[in-house]
């Protein structure tokens, strides 16, 4: 994480990374918009509000909405009536749209920056986000635009968001896989790609943006000391994924070493099931039995009275 520079060069730095990052993102983080993904949505959510996810919820916000992981996936499940997806950049927006109309979904999208949304107070009922509150420079605003946009008895959930011990604990297998790389390789008969990607591929491109979007990681008081400054109450964060992430992510850096083409269909099947596998261990045993801090991605919940 990188203190480099003014809140206003963060958001510029965000819009274009994650412009560029935009047409390739489903692809190259797995995400879902069938049966898989609505479910993986649905468990994050309901560790959060429990059986109050069944009511559902008329009018949700998403900040950070990216591609539309998390609303396309609640509007396909009902579990919200109305989403209106925010974001940034303007590559997102424009393909979460695209998303949304592939799936036959209707959804506003709005290009937005979440410390300053175009809402009036109390337009929503819910407000939503993953992966996103650890890029922005300026948490105590966009938490107090949260609470300003809620309606009364209105909730926030937020998942995916970086644990600072967590993500230590994950550079472990990251250094692993570097080491296993060119065994794992030989095995799989993939060809290495070069360290570096050639100047002015989207490669390079993201490998130096990545570290200076991803501002802050988060203890669990982090997250709890925000919501209740600016307002909130019944504030609830929980960790999720272990085993997993340290699998995935694993995984993730020897594929990161292979030319793309080359890594086995099977190998693919493998990681991906292998890592759904152990997020039920995660969740089913880890989960309620260790403290928050020690999982590699945090979750937020609170209401607005
Ligand atoms: C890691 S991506 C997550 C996208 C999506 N929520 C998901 O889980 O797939 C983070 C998203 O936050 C957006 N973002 C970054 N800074 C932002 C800001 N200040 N306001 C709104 N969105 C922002 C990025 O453009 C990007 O789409």
């Amino acid at each position: 994480m990188q203190a480099l520079r003014t809140d206003e060069e963060i958001r510029e730095v965000n819009t274009r990374y994650h412009d560029v990052a935009a047409a390739g993102y489903d692809f190259k983080w797995g995400i879902d918009f069938g049966k898989v993904g609505q479910a993986q949505v649905l468990r994050k959510l309901r560790k959060l509000v429990g059986p109050e996810l069944d009511r559902g919820y008329g009018r949700a916000l998403e900040i950070g909405a990216g591609t539309g992981y998390f609303s396309l996936n609640l509007l396909q499940t009902g579990v919200v009536e109305h989403a209106t997806c925010t974001d940034i950049s303007p590559g997102m927006v424009s393909t979460l749209g695209a998303n949304a109309r592939r799936l036959g979904l209707e959804v506003k999208t709005v290009r937005a920056d979440a410390e300053s949304l175009p809402f009036a107070d109390h337009s929503f009922d819910l407000v939503i986000g993953h992966a996103v509150l650890h890029h922005l420079p300026d948490l105590g605003r966009a938490f107090s635009e949260l609470h300003r946009v809620l309606a009364p008895g209105g909730r926030i959930a937020f998942a995916g968001e970086p644990s600072r011990l967590g993500d230590r604990l994950a550079a472990w297998p990251k250094r692993g896989a570097a080491a296993m790389a060119p065994v794992w390789r030989a095995l799989i008969g993939a060809a290495g790609v070069p360290s570096a990607a050639s100047p002015g591929s989207t490669d390079s491109f993201d490998h130096g943006l990545e570290r200076c979007v991803d501002i802050h990681a988060f203890a669990p008081e982090d997250l709890e000391r925000h919501a209740r400054r600016a307002g909130f109450t019944d504030i609830g964060v929980r960790g999720e994924e272990l085993v997993a992430s340290w699998f995935g992510w694993f995984n993730r850096a020897l594929e990161a070493t292979a030319d793309p083409d080359d890594v086995p269909m099977w190998w693919r099947q493998y990681a991906f099931h292998g890592y759904l596998l152990l997020q039920r261990l995660d969740e089913r045993v880890l989960e309620p039995l260790l403290p928050p801090a020690i999982f590699y991605n945090l979750l937020l919940t609170a209401r607005k009275e």
